[in-house]
């Protein structure tokens, strides 16, 4: 019983000191993944619905992990992660609020594509697709520098 106590206490220790040791370079590579995840599963789900693809089984597989990242995108951008190979723009961290009103939109556009491929009403998921674009859109309009 200590054994598997004092285990768990290690393992906590390493959870806590990997999450404190975040550097603003590692913080930026984290929500590049993110980021790029959220545009590889909007190409799958785009590509299945369309019918190019035929891997309908796994449609809401790729929504439900976009949700997932979705619901996540406010959590990106801690203090400090502005320096460095970033295209985040300072501004993110000037006016958080409206910053964090498109993280909020992208993660409900995110989730209302989700609850769409869930009831399988295809005009339903053909109207909840560009309120996601429009979403990751709207948000790199303002906050993401251009190439
Ligand atoms: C709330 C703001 C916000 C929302 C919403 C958002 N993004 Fe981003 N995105 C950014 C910012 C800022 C960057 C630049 C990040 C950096 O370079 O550190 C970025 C970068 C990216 C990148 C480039 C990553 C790389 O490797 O450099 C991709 C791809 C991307 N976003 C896709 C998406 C998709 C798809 C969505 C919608 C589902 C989305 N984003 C929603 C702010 C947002």
């Amino acid at each position: 019983m200590r054994r598997i106590i004092s285990s768990a206490v290690l393992f906590l220790l390493a959870a806590t000191s990997v999450a404190q040791a975040a550097t603003p370079e590692d913080s930026i590579k984290y929500r590049k993944a993110v980021m790029e995840t959220m545009a590889g599963h909007i190409a799958a789900i785009t590509m299945i619905f369309s019918g190019k693809i035929d891997a309908q089984a796994y449609l809401l597989s790729h929504a439900e992990a976009l949700a997932a990242a979705g619901d996540e995108v406010g959590k990106l951008f801690p203090a400090g992660s502005g320096v460095g190979k970033t295209e985040a723009l300072p501004l993110i961290w000037q006016e958080t609020e409206r910053f964090q009103k498109d993280a909020d939109a992208a993660k409900a556009a995110t989730a209302q594509l989700r609850d769409a491929i869930k009831s399988g009403d295809k005009a339903a998921i053909g109207k909840a697709l560009k309120p996601v674009g429009d979403s990751c859109k709207g948000c790199h309009d303002r906050y993401r520098q251009e190439d």
